[in-house]
């Protein structure tokens, strides 16, 4: 399969490609910074692109049997609309070319899980403190493209991860149309479990969940490893 995916340069999308390559899939790998790119491979194909440009990507996206974007931009209390834009164009873009399956990540903290399981209570307490203020931008966005993607005649699936951390191997994650499990996402088992939908279409109109339940952080452990980047 060929498989193109934006938001390639990025702490998941880095694991996406190795996944992807491992899986024997062909890839198109799209950043704004391919000369950052760290891979090479003879099935790879490394594209400069931007998802705020529309014109950009039709090209990109043309001959792909399935397209994956793990588009993030940094929480900001200015207007974020990078996600609902982007995906917008990339949906445009895959018509055109008449490209169907189409697997976005989007978020658990953009939705309300009443019956969430065995959610952290830090993160009880915490959560909606973010959704409201500093995350509220992202999540508003997050949901105006999960409207876009159900919209847009697609094969698609919307993949919802919780606060992502990273591992060095996938474990037993859980995924699928179920209940959030903890607070958590390992970046590997999120490029795993992509790898896979976009190379398995019976999720297509669905929005599934993935939670990782093995070897989770401390919510303290996820804010230094993630807000400050150290073990
Ligand atoms: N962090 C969390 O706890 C969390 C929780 C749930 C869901 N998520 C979601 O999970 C996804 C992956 O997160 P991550 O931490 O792996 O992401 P990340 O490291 O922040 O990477 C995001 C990538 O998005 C790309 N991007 C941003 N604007 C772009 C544009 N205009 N055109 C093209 N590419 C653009 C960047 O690519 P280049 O700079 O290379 O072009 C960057 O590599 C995101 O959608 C995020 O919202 C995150």
């Amino acid at each position: 399969m060929k498989i193109v995916f934006f938001g390639a340069n990025g702490q998941t999308g880095r694991l996406l490609t190795s996944r992807v390559l491992d899986g024997g899939h062909t890839a198109v790998a799209v950043t704004r910074r391919p000369s950052d790119f760290p891979f090479s491979d003879p099935r790879l194909t490394v594209a400069n692109a931007d998802v705020r440009d529309a014109a950009s990507i039709v090209g990109v996206v043309d001959g792909a049997d399935a397209v994956v974007p793990s588009l993030g931009v940094p929480f900001s209390v200015r207007t974020i609309d990078t996600y609902s834009v982007g995906v917008a164009n990339i949906v445009s873009a895959m018509r055109e070319k008449g490209v169907r399956r189409l697997v976005v990540v989007s978020s658990t903290g953009a939705y309300h899980y009443p019956n969430r399981v065995d959610a952290p209570f830090a993160l009880r307490i915490v959560e909606p403190v973010i959704t409201r203020t500093i995350g509220k931008s992202t999540y508003d966005d997050q949901r105006r493209m999960e409207t876009i993607v159900r919209d847009s005649g697609l094969d698609w699936t919307i993949v919802r991860p919780s606060g992502l951390f990273d591992l060095p191997e996938p474990t037993n994650y859980i995924a699928g149309e179920v209940e959030p499990v903890g607070g958590y996402t390992a970046r590997i088992d999120l490029a795993d479990y992509m790898t896979k939908l976009a190379a398995d279409a019976t999720t297509a109109g669905k929005t599934v969940v993935i939670s990782t339940i093995e070897n989770t952080p401390t919510m303290w452990q996820m804010v230094r490893r993630e807000a400050f980047k150290s073990a």
